[in-house]
């Protein structure tokens, strides 16, 4: 079946990998990739698929409302998945109010014209908002769960804001009867991430024998998911997911930073030949995140039920396939960290 399908920030970390996987997947159906190329969009990561003929990419804000009409009604659009977000933790700290323009401006602007442009038609149309774990807060070390039904209660600028989007989103549905769906994912990790989060940044400070600056104690807990599993995740939600509902996507893969610290060091040390435990000195405990959520667990037992997706790659794999992956990709962080990859695609696009 042919589709029209638009994917905002498709340049970025996670959205890179879903382009891909659709590029692919769906030779049929045309992927229109929206993004608005900030510090963390980069064409670069899709450098493999962009000659494909079922590939466009325009570059535009998900805050510009009437461009974003224009497009979905223009390519007669059918399906959004809404990636589009900033997504830093430590940057919603220092500068909130672009979290608030894009999360929720930017969600606002997309829904408002997916609905003015499907009119009450909304027969094979969805609405896929990417959401995260952090919008349920934080638990203790009680072996508990977030579920589908955990309260929201955001802590930091930019789970506050991924919230109120998701907030819109259903909003959107109850109200006006947009076909929405919402997931709520955990950590991702994997080749492409930004080197500001904190595995890309500990391989490239590794490589640079810098400083591993730890958060407090080491102590907060994050549940770690492979990117690739969460694309996979997303084109079968996409596929065959229910209209209204809100599924969790985990790997229950919990670690405690510290001890994921140590792995990083020794599988970078590890593959560039350095002796065991050499880098482990470049620990440094620095001042706590404002507001640290010591531990988000994911309960995604729905989606295995409903709709049998569970993760595919063991961690221990799935650190040293990534670590391997940015060791062969330096020339990668280094464009990425130094801002010549925008250049380069600023001519090659003459954007
Ligand atoms: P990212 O920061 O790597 O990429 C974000 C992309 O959005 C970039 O390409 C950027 O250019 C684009 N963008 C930003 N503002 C835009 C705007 N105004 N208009 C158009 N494009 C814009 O982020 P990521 O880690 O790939 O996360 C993608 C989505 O998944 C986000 O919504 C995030 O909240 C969610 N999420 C991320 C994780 C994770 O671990 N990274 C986990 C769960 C959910
Ligand atoms: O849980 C999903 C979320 O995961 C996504 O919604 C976010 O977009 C994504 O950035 C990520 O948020 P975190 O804040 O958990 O990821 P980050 O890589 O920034 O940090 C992971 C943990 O490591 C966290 O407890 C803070 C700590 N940390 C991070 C950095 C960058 C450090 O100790 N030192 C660091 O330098």
């Amino acid at each position: 079946m042919k589709r029209n399908i638009l994917i905002t920030g498709g340049a970025g970390f996670i959205g890179s990998h879903v382009v891909r996987l659709f590029v692919k997947n769906y030779p049929e159906y045309n992927i229109f990739n929206m993004d608005k190329l900030t510090y963390a969009g980069n064409l670069a990561n899709l450098t493999d698929i962009e000659e494909a003929s079922n590939y466009h990419f325009l570059k535009e804000d998900i805050c510009d409302y009437e461009k974003i009409r224009n497009i979905i009604a223009g390519n007669d659009i059918d399906g959004i998945i809404h990636l589009a977000a900033e997504s830093h933790v430590d940057r919603s700290i220092k500068d909130p109010l672009v979290f608030a323009q894009t999360n929720v401006m930017g969600t606002l602007s997309l829904l408002q014209a997916a609905k003015e442009t499907w009119n009450g038609n909304y027969d094979g149309k969805i609405f896929y908002h990417i959401s995260t774990d952090e919008v349920y807060g934080t638990l203790d070390f009680d072996g508990t769960f977030f579920t589908e039904e955990t309260a929201y209660d955001p802590h930091s600028p930019y789970s506050a804001s991924k919230a109120s989007s998701d907030h819109f989103v259903r909003a959107y549905h109850d109200t006006y009867g947009i076909p929405v769906i919402v997931t709520n994912c955990s950590n991702n990790y994997g080749p492409y991430q930004f080197p500001e989060k904190l595995i890309p940044l500990f391989i490239n400070n590794i490589r640079h024998s810098r400083p591993l600056p730890v958060y407090g104690k080491g102590e907060n807990v994050r549940d770690w998911l492979y990117v690739e599993d969460h694309a996979r995740a997303i084109d079968l939600i996409f596929h065959k997911g229910k209209v209204g509902e809100t599924y969790n996507i985990g790997g229950f893969n919990e670690w405690k930073n510290i001890d994921l610290i140590k792995v990083i060091i020794k599988t970078v040390d590890k593959l560039l030949g350095n002796p065991e435990g050499k880098s482990l000195s470049l620990i440094t405990y620095v001042t706590d995140r404002a507001g640290h959520d010591l531990r988000y667990a994911i309960d995604s037992s729905k989606l295995k039920h409903e709709l049998g997706w569970e993760p595919s790659l063991q961690f221990e794999e799935g650190i040293e396939k990534t670590v391997r992956w940015y060791l062969e990709n330096q020339q990668w962080l280094d464009n990425v960290t130094s801002g010549e990859y925008e250049k380069y695609y600023e001519k090659m696009y003459k954007i």
